[in-house]
């Protein structure tokens, strides 16, 4: 039994043949165009505010550097293969806390399929609930001195022992984002590919820039960094 659905732009491309969706060809490459697209961008903010923030440390870009050095030596041009990856820690913890700090991700909406109980209050049936990353990566309770960019904070595994839900930048559950393990794979590649050849200097301080909330937490004005051949 087949049901024609429309996507809400007229399109019948999308059908239900015994319970299950199927996808035609063209919408399912519209679907795929526009996730893999919209997931560059975020990916591409998140290097840019590791970079960022990593330009304004020079303790942590210290330390940075001598990982770095400590995988490919002098070599500045080898690709970046799996085994340097799992040694790349440190720079996966830059990483993790510039997300934290900065999620691509500022909102993730879920609407609510029967009333629970959340403390004191009653969430109901067919109300939509918003989970804002940028204020709860900033809970004090969980991250002391929320403010500040520390790296450390994910050297060990204290935070995912707290609660599976206070670091959420790829959501968490069974709609989390299936490209996460891509998303940290390519950021720590150009990230190490940036900091094997330059020192990185971020010409404005934190208090200068301004996060813009839309789809995608971004800067409001460019973020201007300055490279140095090393
Ligand atoms: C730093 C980069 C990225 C961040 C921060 C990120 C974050 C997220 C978040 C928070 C969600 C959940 C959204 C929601 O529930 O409303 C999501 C979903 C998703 N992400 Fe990502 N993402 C990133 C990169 C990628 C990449 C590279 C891909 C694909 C190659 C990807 C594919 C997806 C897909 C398909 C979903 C929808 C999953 C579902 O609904 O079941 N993401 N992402």
């Amino acid at each position: 039994m087949a049901t024609l659905i429309t996507n809400g732009f007229g399109c019948t491309d999308l059908s239900v043949i015994n319970g299950f969706t199927v996808f035609q060809s063209k919408l399912l490459f519209a679907f795929a165009n526009d996730f893999l697209s919209v997931s560059q961008v975020m990916t591409a903010m998140a290097i840019s505010w590791s970079l960022h923030l990593i330009g304004l440390d020079p303790e942590v870009q210290e330390k940075v550097h001598l990982e770095i050095d400590s995988v490919f030596g002098d070599d500045k041009t080898r690709p970046v293969n799996s085994e340097d990856l799992k040694q790349l820690k440190y720079l996966e913890c830059c990483i993790k806390e510039a997300l934290r700090l900065f999620p691509s991700v500022p909102g993730i909406a879920r609407a609510v399929n029967e009333d629970f109980r959340m403390g004191s209050y009653t969430i109901p049936k067919g109300a939509t609930l918003f989970i804002y990353p940028f204020a709860l990566h900033r809970n004090e309770e969980i991250f002391s001195d929320p403010e500040v960019y520390r790296p450390e904070r994910f050297l060990t595994d204290s935070i995912s022992k707290t609660s599976p839900y206070a670091y959420v930048p790829f959501s968490a559950g069974p709609r989390n984002c299936i490209g996460q393990r891509f998303a940290l794979t390519e950021e720590k590649i150009v990230i190490a590919n940036v900091f094997r050849n330059f020192s990185v200097k971020s010409v404005d301080h934190r208090d200068k820039i301004k996060a813009a909330i839309e789809l995608v937490t971004r800067p409001k004005d460019p973020l201007r960094i300055s490279l140095k051949l090393r």
